[in-house]
């Protein structure tokens, strides 16, 4: 029996463009198993420029995966896969959207989870269960190379804001995020319940079904 064949070129290392340590935890755990070498920016030496935070100023989730993406690859010069996801609520017509990381300094709060949400629960307040819909929306851009034009995949979890946070679990919008497939709070189950049904689980796992599809 052979070994199965690492799908990407060269060494098999794959550069996941993120420093968020909540998405670095979900990452990991989706390619456990799998015959990749994960690496991140640390692993990589590659150290936090001030250019980064222009990263994400782009007007599409996409957009702005592309740009982390390309930006990434052209410093690792490996394989690199990056993505961009936030959170839409219907009744704030799709805010904060690409904004959700820094919703809350962008209305005059410090920077972080506790601040958004906050805010989301002081935007919401008086709004009914019926009408408190959202989903996250997650997109994963992979570049081979630094100049290769990007493999993009895009998924979203559907779910209601709830009035007040449940569990502790997750990472950012999670203990507001009623999920309707699970019939839980983000923030109330355990990792691999999340990961099931998630923006992030569904995107990165159909990116992978790509990756390793693809013929040598
Ligand atoms: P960015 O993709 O680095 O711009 O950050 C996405 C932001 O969206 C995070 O900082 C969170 O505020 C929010 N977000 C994205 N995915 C999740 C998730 O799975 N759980 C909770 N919050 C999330």
């Amino acid at each position: 029996m052979t070994a199965p064949r690492s799908p990407l070129p060269s060494s098999g290392k794959l550069l996941i463009a993120t420093r968020n340590e909540g998405k670095i935890r979900e990452i990991r755990d989706l390619f456990t198993g799998l015959p990749f070498r994960l690496a991140f920016p640390a692993d990589q030496f590659l150290e936090r420029l001030p250019d980064e935070r222009d990263l994400e100023r782009g007007t599409s989730f996409a957009e702005n995966a592309v740009a982390k993406a390309r930006y990434f690859a052209k410093r690792g010069n490996v394989p690199t896969l990056a993505e961009d996801s936030g959170l839409e609520v219907d009744a704030l017509e799709g805010a904060p959207g690409v904004f959700s990381a820094r919703w809350a300094a962008m209305h005059g709060s410090p920077e972080g989870d506790a601040a958004n949400n906050a805010l989301l629960l002081e935007r919401l307040a008086g709004v009914p269960d019926e009408q408190r819909t959202a989903r996250y929306r997650c997109v994963v851009a992979y570049l081979e190379t630094p100049l290769a034009k990007p493999q993009l995949v895009e998924a979203t979890c559907e779910g209601r804001i709830l009035t007040a946070p449940r569990g502790t679990d997750g990472f950012g919008y999670d203990p507001l995020f009623y999920s309707l497939d699970l019939a839980s709070s983000f923030g109330e189950v355990p990792l691999a319940a999340k990961q099931r049904v998630s923006h992030r689980g569904r995107a990165i796992r159909a990116l992978i079904e790509v990756l390793v599809r693809r013929p040598a």
